[in-house]
């Protein structure tokens, strides 16, 4: 396929048909769900993907239901001409850009929670949101019914609620995390970087860094409580201008491991503003 041409689908119908006759060939099929504004972060799930299932088909759908009422739904970065060229140079097959209709037809009524793993962190920080992410994600991976599918690990809560969500409904298809793409300073890459100005940029450069400090302290057996405590601080030292958390988490569950030494196997995860943006990111221990 020339690098800037991919075949684009805005229907379940059209999909379904074009996932079918790969399924014809023989060929089996991955999926990559993002919400377009595409950044070598995505293009590394989708080259993951590529390497995982002989067909790639990437979602682009901005989801109106994980946007809460003061977020940033109407401004987020929409360009779909430049994701598809970006796509297409990352060797996606072909792109599903559905109509709302196609994913909240009149009359849709079904929300999709997950307890447990949705609830702490981003899921107390931003109310509704991991319902939104549950229920378009559900209603993704069955419209197009892949193999597997790849979920990024800087959204590394979204992508255990994920993991449950596929677990408990019986999807059949593997979910499939991908490591956090950085720029040069470490930060993750994301779509909201772009809301930054150069001061900022500077500034949240340093998240990873902090956590990355939080996560050899827990290896040198600092307590739980300090190394949040410590994180936090630092943060604001930085200049972060608000902390959504700063924590220690089960890597799996997401469940809070407690006090003292970590015994289990853990996530430094944080979340921080600077102006409107906020950003998160993660890192393993
Ligand atoms: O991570 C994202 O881009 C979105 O939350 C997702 C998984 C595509 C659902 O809208």
């Amino acid at each position: 396929m020339s690098a800037d041409f991919l075949p684009v689908v805005r229907t379940v119908a059209e999909l379904r048909a074009q996932v079918r006759a790969w399924r014809g060939a023989g060929d089996t099929v991955a999926m990559t769900p993002t919400m377009g504004a595409l950044h070598e972060g995505h293009l590394s799930l989708v080259r993951l993907a590529k390497a995982r299932a002989r067909r790639v088909v990437a979602s682009i759908f901005v989801n109106p239901t994980q946007f809460g009422p003061n977020e940033d739904f109407d401004r987020y970065p929409r360009n779909e001409a430049g994701d598809a060229e970006l796509l297409a140079s990352a060797g996606c097959d072909l792109l599903y850009a559905p109509d709302v209709s196609q994913i909240y037809p009149a009359g849709f009524s079904t929300k999709v929670t997950i307890s447990g793993v949705s609830e702490p962190l981003d899921g107390a920080a931003r109310p509704g949101h991991f319902d939104g992410v549950a229920t378009v994600v559900a209603k993704l991976l069955n419209q197009a019914q892949p193999d597997v599918a790849v979920f990024g690990e800087k959204d590394y809560q979204q992508l255990q609620l994920i993991r449950r969500l596929a677990l408990d409904l019986d999807l059949p298809v593997e979910i499939i995390g991908a490591p956090t793409a950085r720029a040069e300073d470490g930060l993750a890459l994301s779509s909201r970087n772009a809301y930054l100005t150069p001061e900022q940029r500077i500034i949240a450069g340093r998240l990873n860094v902090v956590l990355a400090d939080a996560v050899s302290r827990l290896k040198a057996g600092d307590s739980v409580e300090k190394v949040e405590a410590t994180g936090r601080a630092a943060l604001e030292r930085q200049g972060f201008e608000r902390i959504d958390y700063f924590e220690v988490r089960h890597a799996l569950d997401l469940s809070h491991p407690g006090p003292g030494v970590l015994s289990v196997p853990g996530r430094v995860l944080a979340a921080a503003f600077l102006g409107k943006t906020r950003l998160i990111d993660n890192m393993a221990v």
